[in-house]
């Protein structure tokens, strides 16, 4: 049954109805479409647009499909075209012809957006829940290795020695900034656009507040023009994801290297490794691989929401339809990897000695005899110059810089004062007591603020999770 049968003379052709319908894609979808259409009805009825027996009936009614939806999965019959007429076909089914009466003052292109707007906040909760599980995974193994030193990288160089904790809390403030995004598109995304119509507004006394206080949004959209043309809500979830997927990828590129014989550094746990078919020795870093990997499907997605909305006039075009899936791969993609990757970071043992003894080798103290000098009243390019020296010196006759005596060091720059002998990367590491610097007092209290900035997030969930009304919320709440 079309919806929009009565002026047409001809059926759609089997191929153009196949093409044109979003059923098998936005199927995802009806959970949202029926809360959405409860409280649609129930606002007619109490502005008195609809009669409230008519009204009571639908949502009893929507409230059995919702059940009825979630216990099977129903064919995806391409006539039916999309979730809205499926859910409006099952709605006519129970009720007759009092169905009719739901699509009172709405058009499926508000419909529309306020299916994805509901299901998009719903998502961005669920993301900052994981990568708070995430963070909290990090954080667990910062604290495990306190005082572990590794060798901190520039030009994936081994340049100055860090803690392997202020190293992990990297992560965690990376993190801390996608939360913060998310939360913002969350902000632009709890906006009601019910009651746009099709473009115009609707020639009923609806009241739009009321909806939105049902659905527990925010605001209520300024121009029905723009609430039924906007996805810029899709483009900056999808954005935020996209660098959620960045950072993801950056990690899983660390733990793929530090897997590997060539650092040592961890070893990734076996339930997160896998073999080879062909060579029995091989333990690969398949879920990491897969983390980068997927990475570029999620930056497509991205580039392919911005590529409908180019150029596209207002108001409503089919284009849109177009949105669904790839902002529900992104947001599939990216919940999958963030989750997988705290199983992954929390299962990983770091082997203190590898990175030990990396955080010693290749003269990683050579800043540190440089700024010795230079705390000493040498200017401090003329103590760079020397420590280069020194670092030639031992290449020359295979010592290490902590090896050297006084006197020796003293043959390059009389400045060197004991202190210098013997340097090692801990040391470098202690020295470094700045606010945001790897000295382990410093590591210690960021440690501590991220636990906070983690709880924060967690708390910020657990009231978006409480304050979105579930069907079975609406379908029992009181007749107003
Ligand atoms: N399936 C459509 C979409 O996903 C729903 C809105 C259809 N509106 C319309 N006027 N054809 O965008």
């Amino acid at each position: 049954m079309k919806q929009w049968g009565g002026r047409f003379h001809k059926a759609a052709s089997a191929s153009a109805e196949a093409f044109n319908a979003s059923l098998p894609v936005d199927i995802r979808l009806y959970r949202e479409d029926i809360l959405g259409s409860i409280a649609h009805a129930r606002m007619l009825a109490r502005q008195g647009i609809i009669p409230a027996a008519s009204a009571r009936q639908i949502v009893e009614a929507l409230g059995a499909i919702h059940a009825e939806l979630a216990a099977s999965p129903p064919p995806l019959d391409l006539a039916l075209e999309d979730v809205h007429t499926l859910v409006e076909s099952r709605l006519r089914a129970r009720v007759g012809d009092d169905a009719g009466r739901l699509h009172t003052a709405r058009s499926r292109n508000d419909q529309v957006a306020l299916d994805l707007r509901l299901f998009t906040r719903a998502a961005l909760v669920e993301q900052i829940a994981a990568l708070a599980a995430l963070q909290r995974a990090l954080l667990e193994r910062a604290a495990a290795y306190p005082d572990a030193v590794m060798p901190g990288y520039t030009h994936l160089q081994r340049a100055q020695p860090v803690l392997l904790a202020h190293h992990l809390l990297a992560y965690v403030a990376m993190l801390q900034r996608d939360s913060e995004r998310l939360v913002d598109a969350y902000r632009r995304t709890n906006v009601l656009p019910l009651g746009a119509g099709a473009l115009a507004g609707v020639p009923y006394p609806i009241d739009r507040q009321y909806v939105a206080t049902l659905l527990a949004f925010d605001a209520v959209s300024p121009n029905s023009l723009d609430a039924v043309a906007d996805r810029d809500f899709a483009v900056e979830s999808a954005a935020a994801l996209a660098l959620v997927q960045a950072h993801l990828s950056r990690l899983a590129e660390e733990w793929v290297l530090w897997s590997s014989s060539e650092f040592g550094f961890i070893e990734i746990d076996e339930a997160y490794a896998t073999g080879s078919s062909i060579m029995p020795q091989k333990r690969n870093p398949d879920v990491a691989e897969l983390i980068r990997g997927k990475t570029g499907r999620v930056y497509g997605h991205l580039l392919g929401l911005l590529t409908i909305l180019k150029g596209l006039p207002l108001a409503y075009n089919k284009d849109l339809q177009e949105d669904k899936a790839a902002l529900f791969d992104a947001v599939d993609t990216v919940l999958a990897c963030t989750r997988i990757a705290a199983e992954m970071v929390a299962a990983t043992e770091f082997r203190r000695d590898r990175l030990a003894a990396a955080a010693e080798a290749d003269f990683s103290t050579a800043t540190d005899l440089a700024d010795h000098l230079a705390q000493r009243g040498v200017p401090f390019r003329e103590a760079h110059r020397v420590v280069g020296e020194l670092v030639r010196y031992c290449l020359a006759s295979g010592r290490t810089l902590a090896e050297l005596s006084l006197a020796e060091l003293q043959r390059f720059s009389p400045h060197f004062t004991a202190e210098a002998v013997g340097l090692r990367a801990a040391q470098a590491v202690a020295a470094r007591d700045v606010p945001g610097g790897t000295a382990p007092p410093q590591v210690r209290a960021a440690l501590i603020a991220a636990q906070h900035a983690v709880q924060a997030s967690e708390d910020w969930v657990a009231a978006r999770r409480a304050a979105h009304p579930t069907v079975d919320d609406l379908v029992a709440r009181a007749w107003e």
